[in-house]
C-alpha cells in the first residue's frame, strides 16, 4: 500500500477515543490528543470521520441534499455510458472509487458495485460514509448496501478477478476542473493525500490495459471534456457533458 502524507489521527472528545484508537491501529497513524492545526490529519467526531487541515475539511457524506438531487436525475451521462439495456442491473467494478460519488450513483440505479480504492485514508473516509449511509434514509441505505469496498490497488485486483464484471469504470485523476464536485479546499486536501507520490505517467494507461483485459462488456473512462483519451487503444465512442466526457471502450 502507498504512503500518504497524513500520519496523524485526532478525536473530538472522549466518546470518539476508542474509534480513533482502532483506526490509528488499522491505518498505522499516530493518535494525538492535541494535533497541530496545520497538519493534514484524520479527525473523528460525533458526525463521523473527516480529513482536515486547519479550517478545511472533507468527509464522505451520502446524505447531503446536493447528492440527493444528483441521484434523482435518471439520465445521468455516467448511466448512459454504462450501456445497460432496458432496466438491466449490471455488475460494475469502480476501480478508482475515491469518495464514492460515482459508485453511489451507479448503486442508486440498481447496479452492483465493487469499489476499489488504493489510498488507505480515502478508503477509510469512504468506508465511514458507507457505514453511515447504511443507517440513513431507505433509498440511500439500499444503494450503499449494493457497494462492496476493497482498499486495493486496482491493477493487481483486476488481474486476479475470477469472473469478469460487466463494466469496469475508471476515473483515475482529480483534475483542476473537478472543483465543483467538492469545495476547492476539499479537493486540495484530497490531492495532498497523494502528494509526493510520483504517479508514473504511464499508470492510467496501464490501468486501462488491465481493465480492457478483464471487463465483460465495456470499459468506461471519465475524462475532463477536452482532455485527450488515456494512452492506449482509441475509445469506440464517448458521451459528452458540459465539463466531463465518458470514453467508452466496447469489448469483443
Ligand atoms: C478522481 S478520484 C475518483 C473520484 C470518484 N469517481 C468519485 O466519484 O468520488 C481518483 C481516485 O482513484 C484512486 N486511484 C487511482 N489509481 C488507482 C488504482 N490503480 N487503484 C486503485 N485506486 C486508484 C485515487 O487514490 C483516487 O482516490
Amino acid at each position: 500500500m502507498r504512503d500518504e502524507p497524513c500520519r496523524t489521527i485526532g478525536f473530538a472528545g472522549p466518546a470518539q477515543h476508542p474509534a480513533a484508537q482502532a483506526l490509528a491501529r488499522q491505518l498505522g497513524l499516530t493518535l494525538r490528543v492535541e494535533p497541530a492545526a496545520a497538519e493534514l490529519l484524520l479527525w473523528v467526531h460525533a458526525g463521523g470521520l473527516e480529513l482536515r487541515r486547519g479550517t478545511a475539511a472533507v468527509r464522505c457524506d451520502f446524505t447531503v441534499p446536493q447528492l440527493a438531487q444528483r441521484l434523482a436525475r435518471g439520465r445521468h451521462d455516467l448511466l448512459r455510458a454504462l450501456g445497460a439495456r432496458g432496466g438491466e442491473r449490471l455488475r460494475v467494478t469502480d476501480a478508482t472509487a475515491g469518495l464514492g460519488i460515482d459508485a453511489i450513483t451507479l448503486a442508486h440505479h440498481g447496479h452492483r458495485v465493487v469499489a476499489l480504492e488504493r489510498c488507505r485514508i480515502t478508503a477509510a473516509l469512504l468506508a465511514d460514509g458507507l457505514l453511515r449511509a447504511r443507517q440513513g434514509p431507505p433509498a440511500i441505505a439500499a444503494a450503499a448496501g449494493r457497494i462492496r469496498l476493497h482498499c486495493r490497488e486496482a491493477d493487481g485486483y483486476l488481474h486476479s478477478l475470477p469472473t469478469a464484471p460487466d463494466v469496469i469504470y475508471l476515473d483515475p485523476m482529480y483534475g483542476e476542473d473537478r472543483s465543483r464536485a467538492q469545495p476547492r479546499l476539499a479537493m486540495q486536501l484530497l490531492r495532498a493525500l497523494t502528494a509526493g507520490e510520483a504517479a508514473p505517467a504511464e499508470a492510467p494507461g496501464r490501468l486501462l490495459t488491465a481493465a480492457l483485459a478483464r471487463a465483460g462488456r465495456r470499459v468506461v473512462v471519465k475524462r475532463p471534456l477536452r482532455a485527450p483519451a488515456l494512452p492506449g487503444p482509441r475509445p469506440h465512442g464517448a458521451i459528452r457533458g458540459r465539463t466531463t466526457r465518458y470514453d467508452i471502450y466496447g469489448i469483443g
